[in-house]
């Protein structure tokens, strides 16, 4: 296969898997994924993602409670906010509405994360100006690193989204005071195999010369 189609492939099947095998990471495939962070651009090639690689059984279940306790805070406030209707509208049976409901609410979304054999925190260091952006592009090469290497991965920002939980993350890693957690990425071989969730139309992404313009000559 062309390298180009198999780059292609490897984008396109990269799918959020929250669902593992307890088989640990081999030393040289958890080297590549961190090689392929290594390599990604960044602002003035400022660099300032640094990576914690967690193995630790208690460290990630410790984790992983932080991420579902922050999904029951955030779902929570929305229902209280009258906000959760914009997540159901699409879904017609009570039941099943009861039941996305009740794993929204109750901290389901994000505690898979305890179940995960490899957790790897994302931070960086606060000074740099476009920190956000260069450490999304390390995170985005992992995962597409790690399609390649057979694994499943899912980004999650839960653990770190409120900064009381940055805090709590940061304390339990000694992650210093000049550093910003960005995110937790889950790693494991799936164990199950979602379907890919929707993505939007090209024709509702994509235009040409002026925004709205949907025609290239047009
Ligand atoms: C910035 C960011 C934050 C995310 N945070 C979470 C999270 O906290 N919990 C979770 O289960 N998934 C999280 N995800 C995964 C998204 O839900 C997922 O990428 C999206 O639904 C598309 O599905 P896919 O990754 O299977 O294509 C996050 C993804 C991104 C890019």
């Amino acid at each position: 296969m062309e390298v180009e189609e198999q780059v292609f492939e490897v984008i396109t099947n990269r799918k959020s898997i929250r669902k593992y095998k307890p088989d640990p990471i081999p030393r040289d495939t958890l080297e590549r994924l961190i090689e392929a962070a290594r390599w990604a651009p960044s602002g003035e090639n400022a660099q300032p993602w640094r990576f914690v690689i967690v193995e630790d059984r208690e460290k990630i279940k410790a984790i992983g409670k932080v991420a579902g306790m922050a999904d029951r805070r955030q779902f929570s406030a929305e229902f209280v906010a009258g906000e959760t209707e914009k997540r159901l509208k699409k879904i017609k049976d009570p039941k099943k509405r009861q039941k996305v409901m009740e794993k929204l609410t109750g901290g389901h979304v994000s505690s898979f994360l305890e179940n995960a054999p490899l957790v790897i925190i994302v931070c960086g260091k606060k000074d740099v100006w476009d920190l956000p952006y260069d450490c999304s592009a390390a995170i985005e090469n992992i995962l597409i690193m790690a399609v390649a290497a057979g694994l499943g991965t899912c980004w999650v920002e839960s653990p770190v989204m409120d900064v009381r939980d940055e805090e709590k993350i940061k304390a339990m890693l000694e992650i210093p005071k000049g550093m910003k957690v960005l995110t937790a990425i889950s790693v494991g071989y799936p164990d199950e195999s979602p379907k890919p969730r929707p993505r939007l139309p090209r024709d509702e992404l994509v235009f040409y010369e002026v925004f709205g313009r949907k025609e290239k000559n047009g």
